[in-house]
């Protein structure tokens, strides 16, 4: 027996070596963790559990039968973040780059297969060179396999998605089907065809890291939620975005122990708005003040910064947080941050976190771009989120709420729960001086002194409509509350909302305007 244990141990550190020495080292070189390097950041000390050590793949094509590697370039098992339970895969760029055989994709089904079944998430690492191409269309069919459990576990398990490496061809998608993709800087990229491809068809010269990088990917397409500086700032990142999510669709957010007084005033709030409409102000210093001490976190920060969203905590719970950014074009609503904000809140909705929206929105952006870009069809994905959600939805307008954004910033009408509005809220079809030019247009074109006029009328517009008391007095906003009390009120509404049931009308599913 002590021979076989001996030989188990063996068996055991030689799987361990991946790729070998020199693969380890270039890995290295290039600024990039191995596999289980990574593994052990992500995860409590010592807490993983591999799983299928000794797969090896069954080609026997182009010399591969003299080189089965056990693992076959995956690490795959579950291991805990802060005691909860997670299911792992982590791609080994030492062994074949990393590239997914029939076997390497039968191991990431049997870990997501049992997330599913346990209820748990699932955090994949992905570096890899794509479809193995010694083995052909079995490699594709395993890609397959791994984006219907990915489409499949959508919406029962939280999907988490590490790009650490090449990313590329359809590869892209098992990523972009999860919830939250993490890339890191510099060493990571994906798309859908590489730089040589790109200049063969489009004579595009574009570099890798232009293409399909961290920085790419956040700012100008969105794809990444993310973009780290290094790989540990990458997996830290993602045990701390665990830190705020269920584990599965049935169970709520995760409480931690409060740091900060549920009824602790904010006097500076009462002074954040500014005395002109029109001069800007960060709402990131608005949610700071209202949330636990240093709970924000921001996620798509790069991406569509006229709209903020993050998880948050208020007395120890899980909130998102959806707030216009005055500071960023005015707070204004557009594609990107439509898009943005409606694939947040459906995030948040499917995994039983309560909304928090932070309002102060000029209406939507004009413009050919945006009209042709689909404004219409991408504004409507943000109603159809809002409208849809059944968890706990609170807003506070801070300032502006003008238009068709009114209604979509979860207003009243679409089921806002507690809808609240500071004394500066101006809510309204328009601006005071976009509408007095439309209803009062002849008369100030009669006037003796147009210029005269027109701001007496804006005065009188401003005075009568911009503010919240019209709206409080259909009850579209249930309390206009004074803004160093909002942290309080808030919390003590989410108590409230706590029990909250509400439900959809049954159907196969909506068809949300894509
Ligand atoms: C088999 C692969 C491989 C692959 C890399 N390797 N990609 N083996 N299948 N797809 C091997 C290399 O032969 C090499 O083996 C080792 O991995 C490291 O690769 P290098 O090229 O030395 O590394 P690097 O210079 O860092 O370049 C990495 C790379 C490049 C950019 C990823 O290897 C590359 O372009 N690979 C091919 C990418 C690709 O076209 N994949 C198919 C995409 S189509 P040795 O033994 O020398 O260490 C696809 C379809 C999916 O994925 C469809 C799903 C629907």
């Amino acid at each position: 027996m002590e021979n076989k244990i001996e030989s188990l141990k063996k068996l055991a550190e030689e799987a361990k070596l991946g790729g070998g020495q020199k693969r380890t080292d270039d890995q290295h070189r290039k600024g990039k963790l191995t596999a289980r390097e990574r593994l052990d950041i992500l995860l409590d000390e010592g807490s993983l559990v591999e799983l299928d050590m000794f797969v090896k793949h069954r080609s026997q094509d182009f010399g591969l039968d003299k080189q089965r590697i056990p693992g076959d370039g995956v690490v795959t098992g579950y291991g805990r973040i802060d005691g909860r339970l997670v299911f792992v895969f982590s791609q080994d760029f030492t062994v074949f780059g990393g590239s997914l055989s029939e076997a390497h994709a039968e191991k990431i089904c049997k870990v997501m297969d049992m997330a599913l079944k346990m209820g748990a998430p699932l955090i994949g690492i992905n570096d890899s060179g794509g479809a193995r191409i010694q083995e052909g269309v079995v490699s594709l069919g395993g890609y397959a396999d791994i984006f219907l459990r990915n489409t499949l576990a959508s919406g029962v398990v939280p999907q988490i998605s590490a790009v650490m490496g090449p990313s590329a061809g359809g590869a892209v998608y098992s990523p972009a089907i999860t919830d939250f993709i993490f890339m890191v800087k510099n060493t990571a990229y994906m798309f859908v065809t590489g730089p040589n491809v790109v200049k063969t068809v489009t004579h595009e010269e574009v570099s890798s890291e232009e293409l399909g990088g961290a920085l790419t990917h956040a700012t100008k397409s969105g794809v990444a939620h993310f973009a780290s500086e290094n790989e540990a700032e990458c997996l830290l990142g993602i045990r701390r975005l665990i830190s705020f999510i269920p584990q599965n669709y049935r169970e709520d957010p995760p409480k931690s122990k409060p740091d900060d007084s549920p009824d602790r005033l904010d006097v500076e709030l009462d002074s954040i708005i500014p005395e002109s409409p029109n001069k800007p102000y960060d709402m990131k210093d608005v949610i700071k003040h209202i949330v636990d001490k240093a709970s924000f976190f921001e996620v798509h920060e790069l991406f569509a910064q006229n709209m903020i969203v993050g998880f948050a905590r208020l007395d120890g719970r899980s909130v998102g947080i959806i707030a216009n950014q005055p500071a960023v074009l005015a707070g204004v609503l557009d594609n990107d941050a439509s898009i943005k904000a409606a694939r947040f809140v459906r995030f948040c909705d499917a995994f039983n976190i309560p909304l928090l929206v932070l309002e102060d929105v000029p209406g939507f952006l004009p413009g050919t771009d945006q009209e042709w870009r689909g404004i219409i069809k991408n504004g409507a994905k943000l109603l159809f989120a809002f409208s849809e959600a059944t968890v706990p939805k609170i807003t506070v307008i801070t300032r502006k709420a003008y238009g068709g954004a009114y209604d979509v910033m979860n207003s009243k009408h679409i089921r806002g729960d507690m809808n609240f509005a500071w004394p500066s809220a101006e809510i309204a079809v328009m601006g005071p001086k976009g509408a007095v030019e439309i209803i009062f247009k002849k008369e100030i074109e009669k006037a003796s002194s147009p210029e005269e006029v027109e701001a007496k009328l804006v005065a009188d517009y401003t005075e009568k409509f911009a503010n919240p008391y019209i709206a409080a007095e259909r009850g579209y906003i249930d309390e206009v509350i004074v803004p160093s009390s909002t942290r309080s009120k808030l919390i003590g509404a989410f108590q409230m909302l706590e029990t909250k049931v509400d439900t959809n009308p049954k159907k196969k599913h909506g068809n949300i305007p894509l």
